[in-house]
């Protein structure tokens, strides 16, 4: 039974008796009731409903306004306030829940300011690491930044979130963050590498992986930094991972990557064109590339070409 029912029957009960107890009284002695007596007992049966709809009212309204107002503050909608006028327990316990509502409203802006200057450290720790790549090699530099906007742009035309689009950004400016460890000559060289260099070069990926894993906040980029340089056909390294196998957010640092390196001057080849770099990428379509990533990343690309003469 709800809590409105019951006041109502308690009121009702409460006002009830003494008339129902009168009438037995009346009864019992043998008076006669008269037809005006009998009209003021009935209005007073009504006044009697009437008085105890009014009372439980008042008393369940409020507290059902209080429900709604939880309900909205377990949603998450702080700051909810509730009315409470007069002076009895209940319009306390609004002042009260408003009090605590206005106070949860603070703290999660407290946390929210917080959480953003804490993104933006961690934002600037990564772009600091970056540009530390980046200094390694006159060649590349903005590379890693340039990669990861492509990135995300990419992943964007493919339907990735919020949330995928933040990891898809931080692994395209730190997917080359093992070259680190890479000397400067054999990342430097204006000549065709040797097959020994190669494999020096190679081992970045790998080593790019060891470096973010003991770093928790890095973690989600980890997938990307060692596998960005798989190929959808199974040729490439460090793992050989094949299609679906390896990470999205790998295949799709990969193709960023793959427009960057070709549209830029390196010690081994000059800055190709945007129409040649299209060629390139169609080739490697279904070889070295997902097809879907490099449909999304051919879509961006040409919409870039068409809305400003120039791409990425
Ligand atoms: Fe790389």
């Amino acid at each position: 039974m709800t809590l409105f029912r019951v006041l109502f029957l308690l009121v009702l009960l409460a006002a009830l008796a003494p008339l129902a107890l009168l009438a037995l009284v009346l009864r019992a002695s043998g008076v006669e009731v008269s037809a005006p007596t009998l009209t003021a007992g009935l209005s007073a049966v009504l006044l009697a409903l009437v008085i105890s709809l009014v009372m439980a009212r008042r008393v369940t309204t409020p507290l059902d306004e209080l429900v709604r107002g939880a309900l909205d503050i377990a949603r998450g909608r702080f700051g909810r306030q509730v009315v409470h006028a007069g002076r009895t327990e209940l319009s306390d316990l609004a002042y009260t829940f408003n009090f605590m509502s206005r106070q949860l409203e603070r703290y999660d802006g407290d946390n929210t300011r917080l959480f953003a200057a804490l993104e933006r450290a961690y934002l600037e720790t990564i772009r600091a690491l970056a540009s530390a790549i980046d200094a390694k090699d006159p060649y590349t530099r903005g590379h890693s930044e340039r990669v990861a906007k492509l990135a995300v742009e990419i992943g964007r035309e493919l339907g990735l979130d919020a949330a995928e689009l933040r990891v898809l950004e931080v692994s395209g400016i730190l997917h080359d963050i093992g070259k680190i460890g890479i000397p400067e000559q054999v990342l430097q060289k204006p000549a065709l590498l040797t097959p020994e260099e190669f494999s020096v070069v190679r081992s970045h990926a790998a080593i790019g992986a060891e470096i973010v894993e003991g770093v928790e906040f890095l973690q989600s980029a980890r997938p990307a930094i060692r596998h960005h340089h798989e190929r959808w056909d199974g040729k490439g390294y460090p793992d050989g991972l094949a299609g679906e196998a390896i990470p999205l957010i790998a295949r799709i640092v990969n193709a960023a990557d793959t427009w960057d390196a070709c549209t830029s001057e390196r010690p081994y080849h000059r800055a190709r064109s945007a129409t040649e770099v299209f060629s390139i990428m169609a080739q490697l379509r279904g070889a070295q590339l997902d097809p879907n990533v490099h449909d999304a990343a051919r879509r961006v690309l040409m919409r870039q070409w068409n809305q400003t003469g120039v791409v990425a």
